[in-house]
């Protein structure tokens, strides 16, 4: 097991108080799903802010009222303006960031960023990727990319060693979860990082299962490309996928894979080979999805206000509390014990898990299950102490009926 170099950014200013039990309370009073269930999914869909009714609501009258003029009263800008919402959760400089439909299609236009019909066509990713990553590049290898899988020695963790060996001269891109959906296990992006520039590849990062509950230092740790998603701990619902170009990079890049959008200036609608607009424009496609920017933004304000580093460390301390649940009543747990390993999920795998999680569901003790890990239980800064002991209680007593 190689222990990984990721370290907390240090908290800017003092320990924020306002994650304290009462405040806590407040907090919930801004997720109206909180009210019906014990709530405990955030890492599949965080749960609706109130305030991202009001925003749709106002996108709404913005199309009612202004029609067509809303592109240029601010429509036609609305994603550069939420990724600049983002930075802080990534660790990055404003304009650095564009929106789209998801995750796939984000990384769809980083790898449509390099050629593979050279001597350097390898893509290399582990095993415990999530598998639209897989789906997604295999579909390269039509291109000429060579696709290698890193295993894993279990299903918990990525074989760092064995991960970093692989990356060599050959290899173009790695693609790599920052926190892995199976088992929240966190994995060493910067030592993947080190070596991939090294050999003049680049790390596609998926910070998805990360941004919103653990910090991040993207531009301190060099990273090339990030990608993710609004749906679980951001609380922006679906539709705002998001990418992240290393400025440097930014500049030169010509992705294959963009629409009207990425021109410097696409009202002139000009025809033939497109004239690059500068980041973060350059990467995007066609007509941006402002419905799902609108609600989006009501996640990200909340997040921000409260900032990751606090809420990682209310985080910590109920996925530990679920931890040490776990390890009283006997269940096997499938995610990293140590807390510089762990993301916000934690895994249980008890006897079968998908009834288990199915019953738990109809008790309102929102949970999911995924095949060969177990039952996920992920609490957010919404979530109570109260809450994962009910969780637990409820569990236990379905795994011993
Ligand atoms: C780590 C990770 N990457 C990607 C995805 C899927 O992303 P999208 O549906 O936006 O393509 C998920 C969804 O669960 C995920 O956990």
């Amino acid at each position: 097991m190689t222990t990984p170099n990721y370290q907390l950014p240090t908290p800017k200013g003092p320990p924020a108080d306002h994650l304290a039990e009462l405040d806590v309370q407040r907090w919930r009073r801004e997720f109206p799903i909180l009210e019906t269930c014990t709530y405990l999914v955030s890492h599949s869909l965080g749960a609706m802010p109130r305030k991202a009714a009001r925003y749709l609501q106002e996108y709404a009258d913005t199309w009612a009222t202004r029609g067509v003029r809303a592109w240029y009263e601010g429509w036609w800008e609305i994603g550069r303006e939420t990724g600049n919402l983002l930075t802080g959760v990534l660790g990055v400089q404003p304009n650095t960031i564009s929106m789209h439909q998801n995750v796939t299609v984000a990384q769809g236009v980083v790898g449509s960023c390099f050629r593979y019909d050279g001597r350097r066509r390898k893509i290399v990713m582990t095993d415990l990727e999530f598998p639209s990553n897989h789906y997604l590049f295999e579909g390269f290898r039509k291109y000429g990319a060579d696709i290698v899988y890193v295993p894993s020695r279990d299903t918990m963790r990525i074989d760092t060693g064995r991960l970093l060996d692989a990356i060599d001269e050959d290899t173009i891109l790695v693609p790599l979860s920052l926190v892995l959906f199976k088992s929240a296990y966190i994995t060493d992006a910067k030592a993947v990082i080190e070596k991939a520039h090294r050999v003049g590849a680049h790390v596609v990062l998926d910070v998805y299962q990360a941004a919103g509950t653990v910090p991040m230092d993207l531009e301190g740790w060099g990273a090339d490309f990030a990608v993710g998603g609004s749906v679980k701990w951001l609380c922006g619902g679906p539709g705002a996928g998001y990418l992240y170009v290393r400025p440097d990079l930014a500049r030169t890049l010509q992705p294959g894979f963009i629409g009207w959008a990425a021109h410097e200036t696409p009202f002139a609608f000009e025809t033939g080979p497109v004239r690059y607009a500068a980041a973060p424009e350059r990467f995007q496609s066609g007509t941006p999805n402002v419905p799902s920017l609108y609600s989006a933004r009501a996640g990200y304000e909340i997040v921000a206000q409260i900032g990751v580093p606090d809420i990682r460390k209310r985080s910590l301390a109920l996925t530990r509390r679920l931890m040490d649940a776990a390890r009283d009543a006997g269940y096997r747990v499938n995610t990293p014990a140590a807390d510089e390993e762990r993301g916000g999920s934690v895994i249980i795998d008890v006897p079968n898990g998908a009834a288990v999680a199915d019953e738990l569901i109809r008790r309102n003790v929102i949970v999911d299950y995924r095949p060969g890990a177990g039952i996920r239980i992920a609490p957010h800064f919404y979530n109570t102490e109260a809450e994962i002991d009910h969780a637990m209680e409820t569990l236990s007593e379905l795994v011993n009926r």
